[in-house]
Formats: C-alpha cells, structure tokens, sequence
C-alpha cells in the first residue's frame, strides 16, 4: 500500500487483461478501483498469447472458459468499481444473443459490468439487462448523442451505469476526444445521475489528468500510464489546469463541438452511428477470431 497516494474523485480503473498487471498497479498507485478487458485484451494475455503462438488456438468454449479464468482472478484484486466484461458482438448478433452472454457473464464474479457496444442492438441489450438488475458498461462511445441514447435506454437502472467515451482513438484522427468527455459530462448535469462517465482509451499522463479535472466518475488507463503517474508523484490537476489537446507533432486537435439534447426523448431517436463504433466492433472481432481455431 502506497501511504502517499492521493484518493482522487475518479475511480482507478486498470484497463487490461493481465491479472499480474492489476497487481503491480495495486502495489504502484496503493489500490484498484476496477478493471476493463475487452476481446483485443485477452488476446495480448501472456497466457493466451503464448498458447496462440505454440499453435494450440482456443475453441470458443475453451475461449470462453479462458477469459472466465482471467477475469476470476483479476474479480478479487479489485474494488467497488468492478470488472467489465465484453460479450462477443459482430454486426449479426442480435440484442437477445447479447443478453444471453452478459446473464452468462454476470454469474462469472460478484463484481461483473457487461460490456455492449453502442449500438443498436447493444443498446437494445442494455436496456433489457438493467430491468433484470444487470450492471452495464456501454463501450466505444464516440459521441454524445450515442451517450444521450445511452441515458435514456437505462433509466430507471438501480446500480450506475457506465458509458465510456474513447478518448485516444478520436485523438487519433484528429478530433479532440477529452471535449467528448467534457460534453458527455455537461449534458449529463441536467440528468438524474445514474449513467457514469469512465474515461477510456486513455493514452498518457495528460489524458488522465484531463479525465480528472473533468471530474468523470471513473477512468481507465493501461498499467503503462499509471505506472507513469505513479513515477510522476501522483499528480492532480489543480484549478489552474488547463487541458491542451495535442497530436502527436504537438499540434491542437480540432475541437468537438457540444450539443444541446434532449434526454428524455426515446433512446431510439438519437442518431447513434459512429464510423469508429463500426470499426472498434471489426477490430474486436478480429482480435477474437486470431485466438480461435479455425473451424475443420
Ligand atoms: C476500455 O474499456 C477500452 O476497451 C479501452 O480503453 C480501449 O482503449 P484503446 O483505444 O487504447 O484500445
């Protein structure tokens, strides 16, 4: 346990699929909030990635039984806010076949969030898990109107439910992904406060700086930026902070511009396409597929 660790208002999500990180983050920061895993994660397990290389690919079963593996063992390692857990969806599977993985995936721990893309059909899956008592994690946000769907698909949700922006893949064309997060945040001021903010894809020590000043409810960062915050004393944002922007050549990022919506139109009214949503679910798919064997 680190004494010197400040408590900041944002839980301490480790965004990952390696138990043994999850540990070196506890010892580093002094706790752990939560995790996030994703498809793309399990696949870079050292574990799973070893049996890959060896030849001895998964059968979606035994991938199934895997990912249960990793996620038992990081469940315990954890705090309150938990561990998300994403079903498999490509662009065929139905809202029902999303809920059926996600009952599946919240009788795993005691601690499980069910990750569904924004979509349609995954927000269709959102809304029936919460009225079972599901806790949901709504990923690859990539606007505000696909997290204003989000809002109102789960009103009425008894725990919190998460809705994650992605902040570093909307940098990477271009686009401001922290005015994601600021947006998200200033619409939500005027809700009833039961969708929280998890700041995702965070790349460095900047972004989760930004994600606290911001004040969203939960980030979640790579063992490699804590570790990094870590090796920087712990800092905070002070109310002098000023969150700059920047690519990769130092240049400002172009900024996303906020809009006025409405949460209690139905969720269905939004318009809730994304091309990076699209191309998050492809990449998923694949990195899921590259575990399995291929079928005789
Ligand atoms: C978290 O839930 C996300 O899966 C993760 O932050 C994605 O990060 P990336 O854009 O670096 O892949």
């Amino acid at each position: 346990m680190n004494a010197f660790t400040p408590r900041t208002k944002s839980k301490v999500l480790v965004d990952g699929g390696d138990p043994e990180e999850t540990v070196r983050v506890k010892h580093l920061v002094g706790y752990v909030d939560g995790q996030t895993t994703n498809p793309t994660l399990v696949s870079k397990n050292p574990e799973v990635r070893e049996l890959v290389s060896s030849g001895q690919k998964f059968s979606s079963k035994e991938e199934l039984d895997e990912y249960k593996k990793i996620v038992q063992t990081i469940s315990s390692l954890v705090g309150d806010a938990g561990v998300s857990i994403e079903v498999y969806a490509d662009f065929d599977t139905t809202a029902e076949e999303m809920l059926a993985q996600g009952r599946e995936m919240f009788s795993w721990i005691p601690n499980a969030y069910i990750k569904y893309p924004c979509t349609h059909e995954g927000l269709r899956a959102a809304e029936m898990s919460v009225r079972e008592g599901l806790r949901v994690n709504m990923t690859l946000c990539f606007s505000q109107e696909q997290a204003a769907a989000v809002y109102a698909a789960t009103k009425g949700s008894k725990s919190p439910v998460y809705v994650s922006p992605f902040i570093g893949r909307l940098d990477d064309r271009g686009e401001n992904g922290m005015d994601l997060v600021k947006n998200i945040k200033q619409m939500y001021a005027a809700g009833d406060g039961h969708v929280h903010v998890l700041a995702a894809s965070v790349r460095h020590l900047k972004h989760l700086l930004g994600s606290f000043a911001l004040k969203a409810e939960l980030v979640t960062a790579p063992a490699k930026v804590w570790a990094e915050w870590a090796a920087s004393s712990f800092p905070l944002p002070g109310s002098d902070f000023v969150y700059q922007g920047t690519d990769n050549d130092d240049k400002p990022l172009n900024p996303i511009a906020y809009k006025s919506l409405d949460l209690n139109r139905a969720w269905e009214s939004f318009d809730i396409q994304h091309d990076l949503t699209t191309k998050g679910i492809q990449q998923f798919v694949a990195d899921y597929k590259s575990t399995l064997k291929r079928p005789a």
